[in-house]
This record gives structure tokens, sequence and C-alpha cells, in this order.
């Protein structure tokens, strides 16, 4: 199972605008009719199902429906390390029915791709940060290294032959891939997937060597003993992984990274749709049932001070800033 065809791209890409034109057949705009919602809502995950984003988004989705008494769809538009479905989501109809769950991604993509096709701070409304979830070195259990230190003499010694799963440049699993490879001093074989969910799947199979991935999707795995685990990326360990060191425990303090996600509108949504959704998204952040899933698999809500749009867009605009150093230094480029 292997990457990225752009064939792929344009037959996701024909599947969403179906959903949005749809949506505009009802001539209703419920929510200036302060009717909202009266239908479906979709959240559009840029990533594979059953990978950390859409893991995360599942979560939240069906408390966030019942706080808003209606139904929402999850719908999952792979490529291009997420920006083919922000790209969609940015020219949806502004009614409130299209929403974005997308993460550190959104702020990167700016500094990676020229020719973008959206603005993250100008084509979105944001509706408020989800969680921020630590990420985990990890490898196929058969991998030599057994220590991040190891990794490092390891990697370096074999950079021609080692690959490296990610989810596509720009995505969280890239990002912190290219962090480890300036910490270590290489540059690595990447093999690019439409999400981590499908890479992990082949990294357990033994088909590429290690990757960087979001504890939502690893902890399963680690556990379990399907995969070695070398670090997790945050300063403190986390709860659910009480064995794996830190990367400064382990010798690489500055590979620190964790993934914010945050949920998004296309720009000009009424003010109405978006005070309900941030309001339904505060409430699933409350439910005990998601504290609890988040803390099995690594993470948790954010502060409800940091829930609202304000403060989500003000740690877009932040991020924006920082990363676009980091990639600048790395000297990448996406297009
Ligand atoms: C996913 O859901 O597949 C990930 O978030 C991809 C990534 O950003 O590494």
């Amino acid at each position: 199972m292997r990457p990225n065809t752009v064939p792929r791209m344009i037959a996701a890409f024909a599947a969403v605008s179906l959903v949005a034109a749809c949506s505009g057949e009802n001539g209703t705009d419920g929510a200036s009719a302060g009717g909202y919602p009266d239908q479906n809502i979709t959240i559009v995950v840029p990533f594979s199902a059953g990978g950390p984003t859409d893991t995360v988004t599942r979560m939240i989705a069906e408390p966030m429906a019942a706080a808003l008494g209606g139904k929402i769809v999850v719908q999952n538009v792979e490529g291009a390390g997420g920006t083919v479905a922000a790209g969609q989501v940015a020219t949806a109809r502004p009614d409130g029915y299209t929403v974005l769950m997308h993460h550190i991604g959104m702020s990167t993509a700016p500094a990676l791709y020229k020719d973008l096709g959206f603005q993250p701070l100008e084509d979105f409304a944001t509706v408020g940060l989800v969680t921020e979830v630590p990420m985990t070195v990890v490898a196929r259990t058969g991998f030599a290294p057994a220590t991040l230190a190891d990794l490092t003499a390891y990697v370096k010694a074999n950079a021609g032959t080692v690959t490296l799963a990610n989810a596509g440049i720009g995505a969280a699993s890239h990002l912190c891939g290219l962090l480890f490879q300036a910490a270590a001093g290489v540059k690595l074989q990447e093999v690019p997937y439409q999400g981590t969910g499908p890479a992990l799947t082949d990294l357990v199979g033994g088909q590429v060597d290690f990757m960087c991935d979001q504890t939502t999707n690893t902890t399963g795995q680690i556990t379990a003993g399907k995969v070695k685990a070398y670090a997790v990326t945050t300063p403190e360990r986390v709860k659910s992984l009480p064995d794996v060191p830190t990367t400064t425990e382990a010798g690489m303090p500055q590979l620190q990274v964790s993934v914010w996600h945050g949920l998004y509108v296309p720009a000009g949504t009424p003010p109405e749709a978006v005070r309900k959704l941030s309001g339904a998204l505060a409430t699933a952040l409350a439910d005990p049932a998601v504290v609890d899933q988040m803390a099995k698999l690594g993470t948790a809500p954010v502060a409800a001070a940091d829930a609202t749009p304000e403060a989500h867009r003000a740690h877009l605009q932040e991020q924006i800033t920082t990363w676009a150093k980091v990639i600048a230094d790395a000297g990448v480029q996406a297009s």
C-alpha cells in the first residue's frame, strides 16, 4: 500500500462538491433564518479514515450533534498533507453546514506551498481549538535501533536506505520528521501516505522503518507491542505511555512538537452558526466520555478558554509565524 496519486485526489474533490451542492438545492440558509442547523452538517477530515485526526473528529462529532440537535457526517478527503480538503472547505458555501477539522498543518501550509489556493486567516473563520496531541517516534518491531540515540546513529550510518513514513508534505508526521532529520543532521527517504492510519498499518507490517505519529494513533499499537516506541515529543511523559521516555530524556531535547487541532468554517459563515458550533464544541469537550477517550489515547481537551473562536484565531496567527521560520531554516518547499 503506497502513497499519493493525483487521480485519487481529483476523485476525492468531486465527492465533497456534491455534498455542498445538495445543501444549496434546499435553498434554505438555516443559519440566517435562525433555524440553524436544519440539515446535516459535514465535518471534513483532511486525512484517511481511522487515523489520528479522524479519531479525534469522531470523538467529538456525536456529542456536538447532540448539543446542536442535528446530525453530523464525517467525510474524509485525502491529499497533499491536508491542503486538498482545506482548499475545498475554503470555497464551500459559507452556511455553517461545511466544517473543517484541521491541525498544525493549517499553520505550516502557507510556508510549504507557494500556490496554496487559500489563505488560512482570510478564507476561514475559526470555531475553536479541540486538543493538542503529543507525538511519538515509533518503528517496526524488527528494526535494529533500540533507543532514540541508537536510531540517530543508525540513520546517520544508513541514510540512503532507511525509510521514514509520513502523511504528505505539511502533515504533522512530516513536520515532526523534518525536525528529527534536522536534529540528527540527516536527509532520509520519506514515504508519503494519505494519512498515518495506513502508514501505521504498513509500519506494523514491516514495510517502512519508522515514523513520527500522534499518540491518538499509536497508543494501541505501542501497548500491544506491535511497534517499538523511542520517545514522546513533549516535555512531560504521557500518562497512557508511562514507559516511553521524552525526547529530552532520550537525548534529543530539540525534538519538541505536539499537534494542536481546531475546527474551521468558510469565511462569511453567519456568526450565529459559528457561535452555535463553538458552543457545541465546548459542550463536547466537557463531556466526561470524551475526556476519558482522549486520556486513554494520551491527550486531553483544550481548556475552555482556548476553545473559543478568538483564542483559536490568535493561536493560528502565532503558529503561522513560528513555523514559517522553522520551515525556511529547514529549506523545505512542497511546490
Ligand atoms: C492523520 O490523521 O492521518 C494525521 O493527522 C496525519 C498527519 O498529519 O501526520
